[in-house]
């Protein structure tokens, strides 16, 4: 399958550094054709001006969050529909840092996932591990129970896209070893055919956690790592883009 390297931006930029890097990247992906599929996640606020400036040139656009009702009484909240309505196709669920920073439950994370299905964006439903589950050798327990817990019907019907991301290994430039990222994405892959029966084995599963240009043909390379979801790395367009080259 075509695999999808996405950037989430996370708070970072402002309006004018999120236009150059909207336009450094459309550049690239015009100049290298690259073989993946590029999505970039920038903050609610620059979505439509990236959207708006991105449309037509092979660079998606998604939100990094949405809430779970289609609208209401949800004061600082964005729905699902609000960010189709301005460009976004994908929408990233359940960030490790999120679910730090919020609170959000696998629970909470399914209803956004179903909510973003209605919207008809593409989730891509984040899980991973801690340090202190991993070194409890409870990493794909930890793993799989988030799958079954966060993964709406209709998922795999939609298309939507799981991202393995240890939470050690964000922002952090320590990435597990290849042997075990190829293990929790066999064990992904095995979650989702379990859950959805044939199309959970055409879905995509990507790797996030400190991937760099440098790391990125390696990881990429593994069996189950269908592209990458890029933080740090993803505000240089360079690096993206090698990253994406790399695919
Ligand atoms: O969602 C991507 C992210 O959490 C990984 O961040 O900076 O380690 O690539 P980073």
């Amino acid at each position: 399958m075509r695999p999808l390297i996405a950037g989430n931006w996370k708070m970072h930029g402002s309006l004018l550094d999120s236009a150059a890097l909207a336009e450094a990247v459309s550049a690239g992906a015009a100049t290298a054709g690259p073989a993946a599929e590029l999505l970039v996640c920038p903050p609610f606020p620059y979505i439509q001006p990236t959207a708006a400036a991105l449309l037509g040139k092979g660079v998606a656009v998604g939100g990094q969050d949405c809430h779970a009702a289609a609208k209401g009484a949800h004061t600082g909240d964005v729905a699902a529909v609000m960010l189709r309505d301005v460009g976004a196709t994908h929408v990233i669920l359940g960030h490790s840092e999120r679910r730090a920073d919020h609170g959000e439950t696998d629970a909470a994370v399914r209803a956004k996932a179903e909510a973003a299905l209605a919207a008809g964006l593409t989730p891509i439903v984040c899980v991973g591990e801690s340090e202190a589950q991993r070194l409890a050798g409870k990493a794909e327990a930890v793993v799989t129970g988030q799958l079954d817990g966060s993964l709406p019907e209709g998922f795999a019907a939609a298309g939507g896209v799981v991202a393995y991301e240890p939470v050690w290994a964000i922002g952090t430039g320590r990435t597990p070893t290849e042997a075990e990222i190829a293990a929790i994405h066999a064990a992904i892959r095995a979650n989702l055919t379990a859950q959805f029966g044939a199309p959970g084995g055409g879905l995509r599963i990507l790797y996030g956690g400190s991937v760099k240009p440098g790391n990125a043909k390696a990881i990429l390379a593994l069996p189950h790592v269908d592209g990458a979801l890029v933080g740090g790395a993803s505000l240089v367009a360079a690096d993206f883009l090698a990253i994406a080259a790399a695919a």
